[in-house]
């Protein structure tokens, strides 16, 4: 039950829960909504680097109101009194915070804080696990440009072993009737990802005409010890470049969670490409969060 107050992964959310969110997201971005957290204490701890996802939280927090307090890595009792994780969150619960923002390096750690405090969790990047909001505000912008993504394919590109992101971003398209394709040589992609709606390729030559997105992701270098594959072979096959764009459907839009690594998954030229939406992607990462924290705290009536 308090897991359902909470949003740790996609699995959090049912079909219509998705759309719930997206059409106040939408709604968030046309008028801003009043104080919807007025009062309620809402604590963010990055144990991560972060400049899109903390911004936006924080932003999107103090729109609709809330009290906003960063508890940076270095100021929690957590990291260096010895205090578990679970009595902090006892601690904050007994301080009348309502909600924590919490993104760090071991999958499970949001969830772990969600069994203990009587509040809610937001999952802001676990590891190699999920990362729910980046995945809604992915969703969000291919929606935007396709409406409806029942019978769209997207492609994901890359390092999809150990990107949280197309973890989540992948179970929520399968959700809404997408087609996922992911791209990217064994060492980072697997075979068993595949799966109902899910298929994987190796040739992203081969499948490129087929997209209508093509969603790149960065090498998680800081997730691995030694580089399973040289850069020249991993350019060669899969970076999205100016070669590869001219081969792309006229509508094709290309996307990225950010940061992107210039030269290495895609090249210069995708950043002048007229179907580029990163920008938008960050843009809307403020509504979704707004809608995502109001429908934890004021869900709508069954
Ligand atoms: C991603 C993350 O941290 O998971 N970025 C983000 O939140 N927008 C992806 C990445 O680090 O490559």
């Amino acid at each position: 039950m308090r897991i359902r107050r909470s949003l740790i992964d996609l699995d959090d959310l049912t079909p219509r829960e998705l759309r719930y969110i997206f059409e106040r997201t939408e709604q968030f971005e046309r008028t801003p909504p009043g104080p919807l957290l007025q009062g309620l204490g809402c604590v963010n701890m990055f144990f991560e680097e972060s400049t899109r996802t903390f911004t936006s939280f924080n932003l999107a927090e103090s729109r609709l109101g809330a009290a906003v307090i960063n508890l940076a890595p270095k100021n929690l009792s957590l990291a260096t009194k010895g205090e578990t994780l679970e009595d902090t969150a006892l601690t904050l619960g007994a301080l009348g915070i309502s909600i924590i923002v919490v993104r760090h390096h071991q999958p499970g750690f949001p969830q772990r804080i969600a069994l203990a405090f009587d509040g809610h969790v937001v999952n802001a990047g676990d590891g190699v696990h999920a990362h729910p909001t980046q995945a809604l505000l992915d969703i969000y912008t291919l929606r935007e440009e396709f409406g409806p993504l029942k019978g769209r394919t997207v492609g994901i590109v890359g390092d999809v072993l150990h990107s949280r992101v197309a973890h989540s971003t992948m179970r929520g398209l399968q959700r809404l009737g997408a087609a996922v394709v992911l791209i990217g040589p064994e060492c980072f992609l697997p075979h068993d990802y595949a799966g109902a709606g899910i298929s994987v390729e190796r040739d992203f030559d081969a499948i490129l005409p087929r997209l209508d997105a093509i969603v790149l992701l960065r090498i998680q270098r800081e997730r691995f010890v030694e580089m399973p594959i040289s850069d020249e072979e991993y350019i060669a096959g899969y970076r999205l470049d100016e070669r590869r764009l001219a081969r792309v459907r006229n509508e094709t839009i290309v996307m990225h969670p950010g940061p992107y690594n210039r030269g290495m998954e895609l090249d210069d030229s995708v950043l002048k490409f007229a179907g580029w939406r990163y920008a938008r992607q960050v843009h809307h990462g403020v509504g979704v969060r707004m809608a995502v924290l109001d429908f934890l705290v004021n869900p709508p009536a069954k």
